[in-house]
């Protein structure tokens, strides 16, 4: 049987990212993260948007190359769509409407957000081991989402539960600011974490109900806690650094935590698994498979590489779609709320 081979382009905010999925392996994946807004301390949307024009026909002619595969050979392009920043997405989408037209091959559009929870289903070995069954319970942490969605197909998906003010990476990423680390700081407060300890200090906890989350709370009560700390003390944060990280990782990481208890036991799913750039925090991803051992839950944690926005996620949405045979019309434009 002929090989069906997706040319993906991922580049909904701040990274251009091209891939080549063929009957479901990844043959490449190529990521350039877009380094012009770090003196900004946050993505800012129309240098985002330049830098993927400049960025995208080198991403994807490394991708081509890395995987060796020719332009004849590939099957169908498939972008991203939405949710996402409308300029970002715009070079993407153009790109793989371009791409389409040219070689006369289909178009697939992919939903960012599936496609996060879509990682675990990128095949490895012959009799597909390591993907997880149907139903599929996922916390989708980012920069910009916090989910818990419930996969009863690849496009069957359903969110359960979400943040009611900012997403976890925010709090990660806020709270490293106050702290004066740079952005995105969720890995550098990761990275000092290591040094320090989880149970120095106490913030507050938010009481939100059912599956939803909420995080601007910790986020003040951390900022009112260095801002007093500091009065006494103006080396405080300095002072303190390790031990503030590891507290502020372990809050972050215990209100995740319950709530992924709390969804498991309403829906009976043993199948968990974490996505998006916050899935690549080494305390989750330990709490995780703690938890998993002690609740018979089966957990899947994604490599590393797979956590923070790529196209190799877009390419094995992409697949399937192309499987059921779910293409998009070339009328298809970006959009920044696209939901599923
Ligand atoms: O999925 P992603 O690359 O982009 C969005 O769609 O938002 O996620 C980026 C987020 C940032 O907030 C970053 O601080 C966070 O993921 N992040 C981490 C870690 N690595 C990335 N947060 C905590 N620990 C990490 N190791
Ligand atoms: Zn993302």
């Amino acid at each position: 049987m002929k090989k069906v081979t997706i040319l993906a382009v991922e580049s909904s905010c701040d990274d251009t990212s091209a891939s080549v999925v063929s009957d479901g392996y990844v043959l490449s994946s190529i990521i350039s993260t877009q380094k012009i807004h770090i003196p900004f301390g946050g993505v800012v949307p129309e240098l985002a948007s330049r830098a993927h024009m400049a960025n995208i026909i080198p991403v994807v002619e490394a991708a081509l190359k890395e995987s060796g595969t020719g332009m004849d050979e590939i099957s169908a392009v498939a972008f991203t769509r939405g949710p996402g920043l409308m300029g970002s997405l715009l070079v993407g989408v153009s790109f793989a409407k371009g791409f389409a037209l040219a070689r006369d091959i289909p178009l697939i559009e992919v939903n960012h957000l599936q496609a996060h929870v879509l990682v675990h289903f990128i095949k490895r070995t012959e009799n597909g081991s390591g993907i997880p069954g149907f139903p599929f319970l996922c916390l989708l942490v980012s920069g910009g989402h916090t989910q818990i969605i419930v996969a009863r197909d690849y496009f069957d998906m359903e969110v359960i539960g979400t943040t009611i003010d900012d997403a976890a990476g925010e709090a990660f990423d806020k709270c490293g600011k106050v702290m004066g680390l740079p952005y995105p700081s969720g890995p550098v407060i990761d990275k000092m974490a290591s040094g320090g300890n989880p149970d120095a200090f106490r913030f507050a906890k938010p009481s939100v109900a059912n599956l939803d989350f909420s995080f601007s709370g910790l986020k003040t009560s951390f900022l009112y806690f260095l801002r007093d700390s500091l009065k006494n003390n103006p080396s405080f944060i300095e002072e303190n650094k390790p031990d503030l990280c590891a507290s502020l990782q372990k809050s972050i990481v215990s209100i995740l935590t319950e709530k992924m208890i709390m969804a498991a036991e309403k829906t009976g799913i043993k199948n968990i698994g974490l996505a998006g750039g916050v899935s690549a925090n080494s305390a989750l991803r330990e709490m995780f498979i703690r938890e998993g051992n002690k609740r018979g839950w089966k957990v899947y944690i994604p490599d590393i590489r797979l956590t923070t926005d790529n196209a190799a996620m877009i390419g094995i949405a992409g697949y399937y779609r192309y499987l059921r045979g779910i293409f998009s019309s070339h009328a298809a434009g970006p959009s920044a709320r696209f939901g599923f």
